[in-house]
């Protein structure tokens, strides 16, 4: 997790506590569990700023989940290039970059209320309009919301890396996962992935590689692409000479 003193934000292992507590719940639901999450969700200290943003700001850049596919372009009240992010934790690196491109709409998703409200600030003390949120499970957004081939890019940096063997399945980026995100990809969409855990690097390596409609930029891990904000957990983890690995993948176009 970037910046997770700054931020108060999650930490794997506090998620990783509570998921001994979660999985047999959800293993448990009558009919069966619909899928393993890739979060855990917890209490989690609310500002009284944070709170005040969910309250007045949501109605107007959140968008309520629904079963139903949303018109993006509706949506941000234009037609311009749309890029999801999954995943946005505090929301400082999405605001960055949403704030050097203001010509490209970003459709963010996070399920933890205190980053949901911390990114509402943002959007309002910097001006932003080319910021939409939606709190729920992305893995859920895109099943249902999300139409096939309408998006020019996804961002998930950071996501949880869930370090024990025993809760790797709870990793957001497998191959089930990623060949549904490709579906909602545009011929030469791309999908930008950053860890700074070297097993899940690896996983997503392996992963991005097999999924057919993709193909890496790169030979392997991709220079850091300068829209992606270099955080300050990360400047503290180069000095310290910790590995941050980015991953970035483009969507074939048709007829491969
Ligand atoms: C380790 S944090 C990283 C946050 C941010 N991207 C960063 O770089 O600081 C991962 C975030 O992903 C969110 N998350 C995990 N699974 C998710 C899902 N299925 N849908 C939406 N958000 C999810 C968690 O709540 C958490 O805030």
């Amino acid at each position: 997790m970037a910046d997770t003193n700054e931020s108060s934000a999650p930490t794997d292992h506090h998620n990783e506590v509570a998921a001994e507590a979660h999985v047999n719940e959800e293993n448990s639901r009558p009919g069966g569990h619909r899928h393993i999450r890739s979060f855990v969700l917890r209490q989690g200290h609310l500002s009284v700023a944070q709170k005040r943003a969910v309250d007045a700001l949501m109605p107007r850049y959140g968008i309520p989940y629904q079963p139903g596919q949303l018109a993006l372009d509706s949506a941000f009240g234009r037609n311009a290039p749309k890029i999801l992010e999954i995943g946005f934790g505090m929301g400082g690196a999405t605001a960055e970059i949403a704030q050097a491109h203001p010509e490209t709409d970003y459709l963010a998703l996070e399920v933890h209320t205190p980053g949901v409200g911390n990114l509402l600030k943002l959007i309002d003390e910097q001006a932003l309009n080319n910021i939409r949120i939606i709190q729920h499970d992305a893995v859920e957004v895109l099943r249902d919301m999300i139409a096939d081939g309408s998006l020019d890019g996804v961002h998930i940096f950071f996501p949880d890396p869930w370090h024990k063997a025993r809760h790797n399945k709870r990793r957001l980026i497998q191959g089930p996962f990623i060949a549904k995100l490709v579906q909602k990809l545009k011929p030469g969409g791309y999908i930008h992935a950053a860890t700074d855990w070297q097993d899940y690097a690896e996983q997503m390596l392996a992963v991005l590689s097999a999924e057919p409609q993709l193909q890496n930029t790169a030979a392997d891990y991709a220079p850091r692409p300068a829209y992606r904000p270099l955080t300050k957990f990360e400047q503290r983890g180069i000095k310290l000479g910790h590995g941050v690995w980015d991953l970035v993948f483009k969507r074939c176009g048709a007829g491969k």
